[in-house]
């Protein structure tokens, strides 16, 4: 008898079986995922960044549902709009992320509202964007701006909070990015969102103990001020202005007016305007009984940068170079 055809039967069998378990597993993924909890007018959600953008949705979304929403803004104007769009079950506070004593602030007040009832949820979104670039455009300072709100930011509003989520058997929502996986651009904003996927990998193990589910978002590109392209292309343009002349002569005043151009063509292809579906995804993690460890909203994310971002190095380097403009003195 040949072996070697009967062990390709088994094969040929064996395959079939697990392909007829992934539509299985699926469904099962589904309806395990359906469940959510109750008493939604007893839970308190913090949600930071509510004054614009996935965290304003985010806050009228759940506000809608039931949930005790506690919105923070950056701005009086964000906190004012949000109130009158939003029952008076949700209730503003003031928060600069960057700033530990307004962090501790909003604590304190949290504190109080929530009681013995503990928060049920804080939601680590408010994020800043700029100053990005080129990396020998930037200095320290820079860095350390948009780290004090995209990293530190989340690591000291969630020991804020800590103790209120333990005792509700809560859960940590981090707004990362897919650009916490893969970095295709240079300056601070990858640097800071690889900081939230290890700050959030590191909770989530440290508190499993105590009952606590720790969630990581990992949007693609969408359409809010985060990936403006004004806003982007004033910030790289504000660079360009500050730089000595040496490094100007090194990369040349086509290098600037051609990454503009990129910039904005790159933006408008690939920003998707639909942000229900990371709303979607903050309020799964929030609200199911089985919620997701990682949340990949947006088919740029889905089907772009998380399969890239298990490719070789060397391949992902030589994509990302292909079209962009050299700098005067490249070799
Ligand atoms: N949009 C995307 O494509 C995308 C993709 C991946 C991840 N994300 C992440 O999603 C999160 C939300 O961003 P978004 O896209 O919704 O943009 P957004 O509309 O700009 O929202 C960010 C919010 O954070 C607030 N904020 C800025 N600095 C703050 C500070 N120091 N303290 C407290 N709040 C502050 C902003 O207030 P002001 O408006 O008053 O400045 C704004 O309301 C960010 O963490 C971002 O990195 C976005």
């Amino acid at each position: 008898m040949d072996i070697t055809k009967g062990v390709k039967i088994v094969d040929k069998k064996m395959l079939l079986y697990v392909l007829g378990l992934v539509p299985l597993w699926l469904v099962w993924r589904w309806y395990r995922e359906r469940e959510r909890v109750d008493n939604k007018g007893q839970k308190y959600v913090y949600i930071t960044g509510c004054d614009t953008g996935f965290g304003n949705l985010l806050a009228k979304h759940l506000d809608q549902l039931g949930f005790r929403v506690i919105a923070g803004c950056y701005t009086e104007k964000g906190e004012d709009e949000l109130k009158k769009s939003a029952s008076d079950k949700l209730t503003t506070v003031h928060l600069d992320v960057s700033d530990s004593a307004s962090v501790s602030k909003a604590a304190d007040y949290i504190k109080t509202l929530v009681g013995q009832k503990g928060l049920w949820a804080v939601v680590n979104n408010a994020g800043i964007s700029v100053p990005s670039g080129p990396t020998d455009w930037l200095t320290i300072d820079d860095y350390k701006l948009m780290l004090s709100v995209n990293l530190c930011g989340v690591i000291d509003v969630t020991l804020s909070v800590l103790p209120l989520i333990k005792m509700a058997r809560g859960r940590v929502v981090n707004v990362a990015s897919v650009f916490g996986r893969i970095t295709p651009f240079g300056g601070p904003y990858c640097v800071s969102k690889y900081g939230v996927e290890g700050f959030n990998d590191s909770l989530r193990l440290n508190m499993k103990p105590f009952g606590v589910k720790v969630a990581c978002i990992e949007p693609g590109f969408f359409k809010t001020h985060v990936t403006d392209v004004v806003v982007m292309e004033n910030g790289l343009k504000k660079l360009w202005d500050r730089l000595p002349q040496e490094v100007k002569d090194d990369y040349g005043q086509s290098f600037l007016e051609l990454s503009m151009v990129q910039l904005s063509q790159r933006f408008r292809l690939l920003t998707d305007g639909n942000l229900m579906k990371v709303v979607g995804c903050m309020e799964h993690a929030i609200s199911a009984v089985h919620p997701r460890l990682r949340y990949s909203p947006g088919w740029d994310a889905k089907f772009v940068w998380l399969p890239l971002s298990y490719m070789p190095t060397r391949f992902t380097d030589s994509l990302f170079l292909i079209g962009l403009p050299k700098p005067n003195c490249a070799v």
